[in-house]
């Protein structure tokens, strides 16, 4: 209900738009008065656009705050396991010890994949990149279940979210496997989740008495949760103005992976590896960075449109990333480069006048090439993660009715004219 209301005075009328509080954040003015008005109300990239309510994620840019269903960010990733989170995120609250077990049982016996589904990864170029591969595969989920889902139905709901929670991270290990000529490796369910991931990943069917490092396992469940939601992100609304239609949600989910892969996005933290590599060393970094202010490139890892203080994320997995690499006993350089891009990005000018703080992909890339994962897997392995926040806000979009999402316009197109025969045209 509405709290109280704004005036918008438009040719001289006046409409009252109702404004209704949240819980936290910044109270939102329904709009729909500006249709009587005869205008639409006009916000590219949604700078300040409220499309959706949500109980999920909560974001306050200003503090760095990160909360999932009330909890922050960091409490979850330094306590809590990622199918913890996936459960609140779905469910509202972190599970007791009855609903964990129950939850953690159903993820397990979904691990697996329709043989069938091989033949779709035969279609793809080995060098095809893993994300090109998991749109393709996770979208012809919906191929496999289709006929007998019916949206409308809430049990038919659940069960897709625990088959695609408990699928990507076998389809992922797919996606890698394919790409190095290794047989894909099927699920071991005596594995927690990361383990599970992990082995699919790096282990061969030689490797009976495979064990993975308990740091290196702990880190990758702890990067799932710091990746598992984000509000109203590029890909999550595309999941939701996808799931409005209707739609099949393997395709809407394969549609949320298609938007993350942008290098804006998800593919940032693949590019900020790829950045690190061309600056090379320390020494280049004050070189990088006039190319950095001539807007020839970004800062890759750097910005972000809801924050304007530091990422919470980034500085957990700016912990992880110490933690791991001392377990390991690595002295990547490009840490200490990483490292060096930050302390001069954080006392500049051009930086700071700007809000750029390090995201969530800034360190991400430096602990995920520690634990052995490739450039190229990056941005899945951020896919298998948001997973569980894209079906989080799938299944709350579903739990009430919902409209179809059909933006409008400003159009400066050209007026009407009438249709002038070929050999009248200039
Ligand atoms: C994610 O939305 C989410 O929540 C996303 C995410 C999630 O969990 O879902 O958090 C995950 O996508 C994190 C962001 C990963 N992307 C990157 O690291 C790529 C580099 N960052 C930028 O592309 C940029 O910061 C964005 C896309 C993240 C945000 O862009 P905005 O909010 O549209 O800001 P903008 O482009 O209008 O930039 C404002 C100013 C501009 O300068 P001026 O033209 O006004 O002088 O800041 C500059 C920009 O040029 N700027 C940068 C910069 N980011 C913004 N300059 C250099 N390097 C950068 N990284």
């Amino acid at each position: 209900m509405a709290d109280n209301q704004a005036t918008l005075t438009v040719d001289g009328k006046d409409y009252q738009l109702p404004i209704t509080e949240g819980t936290l954040g910044p109270s939102v003015i329904e709009v729909a008065a500006f249709q009587k008005a005869g205008y639409w109300t006009y916000d590219p990239g949604f700078m300040a656009t409220a499309p959706v309510e949500s109980k999920i994620t909560f974001i306050d840019g200003g503090k760095g705050e990160l909360l999932h269903r009330g909890y922050p960010i960091d409490q979850l990733a330094n306590n809590a396991e990622y199918l913890e989170v996936a459960y609140a995120l779905i469910h509202g609250d972190l599970p007791n010890a009855e609903q964990k077990a129950d939850f953690y049982e159903k993820i397990r016996q979904h691990t697996g994949v329709h043989d069938q589904l091989r033949k779709f990864f035969e279609g793809f170029r080995r060098d095809a990149h893993p994300m090109a591969i998991m749109v393709g595969v996770v979208g012809a989920l919906s191929a496999f279940y289709h006929e007998n889902l019916d949206v409308s139905n809430e049990e038919h709901r659940e069960i897709t979210a625990i088959r695609l929670i408990a699928k990507m991270p076998t389809l992922a290990a797919m996606s890698y496997k394919y790409s190095k000529g290794e047989p894909f490796m099927y699920p071991r369910n005596d594995f927690n989740y990361a383990e599970n991931f992990l082995y699919m990943m790096f282990a061969t069917p030689a490797d009976v008495d495979y064990k993975t490092n308990d740091v290196i396992t702990r880190a990758m469940d702890k990067i799932f949760t710091l990746h598992a939601d984000h509000e109203q992100n590029a890909s999550t609304s595309t999941v939701r103005l996808a799931g409005s239609t209707g739609a099949n949600p393997y395709a809407c989910i394969a549609a949320g992976i298609a938007a993350l892969w942008g290098p804006s996005h998800g593919g940032a933290n693949e590019a900020v590896l790829e950045m690190l590599d061309e600056i090379g060393s320390v020494e280049n970094v004050p070189e990088f960075m006039e190319k950095v202010k001539s807007r020839e490139v970004k800062l890759m890892g750097f910005g972000h449109r809801v924050y304007k203080n530091f990422d919470p994320r980034a500085q957990v997995m700016k912990e992880t990333c110490d933690e791991v690499l001392d377990a390991l006993g690595i002295n990547d350089p490009k840490l200490e480069l990483a490292m060096a891009l930050e302390k001069i990005a954080l006392e500049d000018p051009f930086f700071v006048e700007r809000n750029l703080y390090p995201n969530v992909d800034f360190y991400s890339g430096i602990i995920l090439k520690a634990i052995g994962i490739p450039t190229s897997m990056f941005t899945v392995i951020f896919a298998l993660a948001r997973t569980s926040g894209w079906i989080s806000h799938w299944l709350e979009m579903h739990s009430a009715p919902f409209k179809i999402g059909r933006p409008r316009q400003l159009y400066t197109g050209e007026t009407h004219r009438d249709f002038v025969k070929v050999e009248d045209r200039k």
